[in-house]
């Protein structure tokens, strides 16, 4: 994959070429905002219209809940071209006793990497949770450091992070996520009148020309796009 593209109908257009591959990217919104859903729907559609593995990595909602919500959205992981895989896995997949260290939980995404013969996109979901799962001392040190290693696998990666509704901090750890991502999709909810409305904007991408206007998000069963002028 040399390109990865939101499937966002209307926001792709805005995005040059696409999002390069091997990005690190931050998907950062508040509670419901579908950071979730979207995460597996980026990574999804990229590899059925590319081919590539993807690894899904759920360490607070179970890959059951996961899966129901993802079916809402007519996303199926059992529908893949014949070279794609797309591999789930809940928490106590991953990290069986906690607090854990940042080098074994590295290992593991190493060994899942060769098992799966290589790993086009990776979601961690969520950043949060991974913080509160490793033994950390110095949390941006640590943070560094498990950042180095994913680098070395040269995947996409979406970060999810959880921050709070109209939040301009995007990261979790004093926003030093933010300086260190290529890149950030913000997802955002909006109280006017008695409706609550969804957005999303692309703060920072790296390497391309975008647009940071802040676009009305539309979803249904189909998927995700957004009202633009
Ligand atoms: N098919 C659908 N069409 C439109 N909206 C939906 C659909 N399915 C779920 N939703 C909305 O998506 C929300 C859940 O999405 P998701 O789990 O991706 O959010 P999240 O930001 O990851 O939440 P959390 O903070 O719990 O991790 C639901 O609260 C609901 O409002
Ligand atoms: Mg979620």
């Amino acid at each position: 994959m040399r390109y990865i593209h939101t499937f966002v109908e209307g926001l792709d257009s805005k995005l040059g070429k696409g999002i390069p591959s091997g990005s690190f990217l931050l998907i950062s919104g508040s509670a419901g905002s579908m950071k979730s859903t979207l995460a597996s729907y980026i990574g999804y559609r990229n590899i059925v219209t590319q081919n590539g593995n993807l690894l899904y990595l759920t360490l607070q909602e179970s890959k059951d809940s996961l899966l129901r919500q993802m079916k809402s959205m007519n996303i199926d992981p059992s529908q893949l071209p014949e070279n794609s895989k797309f591999v789930i896995k809940e928490r106590k997949e991953i990290i069986s006793n906690f607090p854990t260290t940042i080098e074994d939980f590295s290992e593991k995404i190493k060994s899942l990497e060769k098992e799966m013969g290589g790993i086009d996109i990776v979601v961690i979901d969520s950043l949060n949770a991974l913080y509160f799962l490793l033994t950390i001392e110095k949390p941006d040190t640590k943070m560094f450091s498990l950042f180095e290693r994913l680098r070395d696998m040269n995947s996409t990666v979406l970060l999810i992070s959880e921050i709070p509704m109209n939040s301009n901090r995007f990261g979790v750890i004093d926003d030093v996520e933010s300086y260190i991502v290529d890149g950030i999709i913000h997802l955002n909810m909006e109280r006017i009148g008695r409706t609550l409305g969804r957005y999303i904007s692309i703060i920072k991408m790296r390497w391309v020309k975008h647009s940071t206007d802040y676009f009305p998000l539309l979803v249904d069963d189909k998927g995700f796009r957004i009202v633009s002028h």
